[in-house]
């Protein structure tokens, strides 16, 4: 068994990125990305504060914008607005997810796609569909890397992902399909899960849930990417899968933490440098 070590590849796209930035900066570009929190639930504080320490590391421009929880969605509305006309903006991202009476769907589609680092917007997510260039998802794109540094070959796969939601399991099961993976995409109303991931190659889990993959829902030999995020009582993080009975039957998985987590922001730092690159050429 071996780890997909995703802290050491994303400290090797962070080196990189730093290096794409001083040249930027040398050519009187300065990339920024702005981060808009709205409300105070704490796990969502955590990921801004990591997305900001991240820019920072790489020397890139963070800008923070932290709204009360009943902030109205036409305020939110003017904000993504102001940034988007912004020519000092390359990147926008508003943490998700959003208060109750504000439509999240509304908030993303008014991103500029050509700002939108996240890919949500759905002329990106159509474009990525097309396998087209656009920006795609940091977490889902983050994955792709992952498994492409450890040289696993997609076609011809037997790939099940578990949860579809449109920040992770929608788009990397579109990413997984255009490099000629076979495909099936369990939800909450999926009858058996079990079924699928026993007859896969790579099983990606998206959902939420402390040891939702148990070991007798894996083939043995399987690729398990765990892209959960769990904090338990006693405050320890944990991903989907029961990793310590699961990790012994698989030829590769993901740790939690150190697997998808740091992947998911080196790859924001890439999309928002995408975004500051199209500069050069104007
Ligand atoms: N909430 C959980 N994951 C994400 C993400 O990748 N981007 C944003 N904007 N919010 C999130």
């Amino acid at each position: 068994m071996k780890i997909l070590d995703g802290k050491m590849l994303s400290s090797k796209i962070e080196v990189q990125i730093q290096k794409e930035v001083e040249f930027l900066n040398q050519n009187f570009i300065y990339p920024t990305l702005a981060v808009i929190l709205v409300g105070d639930d704490p796990a969502s504080a955590s990921y801004v504060k990591m997305k900001s320490k991240a820019c920072e590391r790489v020397g890139m421009n963070t800008l923070t914008f932290a709204m009360p929880s009943n902030t109205e969605e036409e305020i939110l509305l003017e904000k993504i607005h102001e940034l988007n006309i912004d020519n000092k903006i390359d990147g926008i991202l508003v943490q998700l997810p959003l208060p109750k009476h504000i439509d999240s769907s509304k908030i993303l589609e008014a991103i500029c796609p050509s700002k939108d680092v996240d890919g949500f917007h759905s002329l990106n997510v159509g474009r990525a569909t097309l396998g087209f260039e656009c920006f795609i998802p940091a977490t889902p794109l983050g994955v792709m890397h992952l498994l492409s540094e450890y040289a696993i070959e997609l076609r011809g796969k037997d790939c099940v992902v578990v949860g579809a939601s449109n920040i992770v399991g929608k788009p990397l099961a579109t990413l997984l399909l255009n490099a000629g993976a076979t495909v099936s995409v369990c939800h909450i109303d999926t009858k058996d899960v079990s079924i699928y991931t026993k007859m896969a190659d790579i099983v990606f889990v998206a959902v939420g849930k402390p040891n939702l993959i148990t070991q007798e829902m894996i083939k043995e030999g399987a690729i398990v990417v765990d892209i959960g995020i769990n904090r338990l009582s006693d405050g320890r993080l944990v991903g989907d899968v029961d990793f310590e009975n699961v990790a012994p039957k698989c030829s590769y998985i993901t740790p939690v933490p150190g697997g998808v987590g740091p992947m998911t922001i080196a790859t924001l730092l890439q999309n928002t440098l995408q975004s500051a690159k199209t500069k050069l050429k104007r």
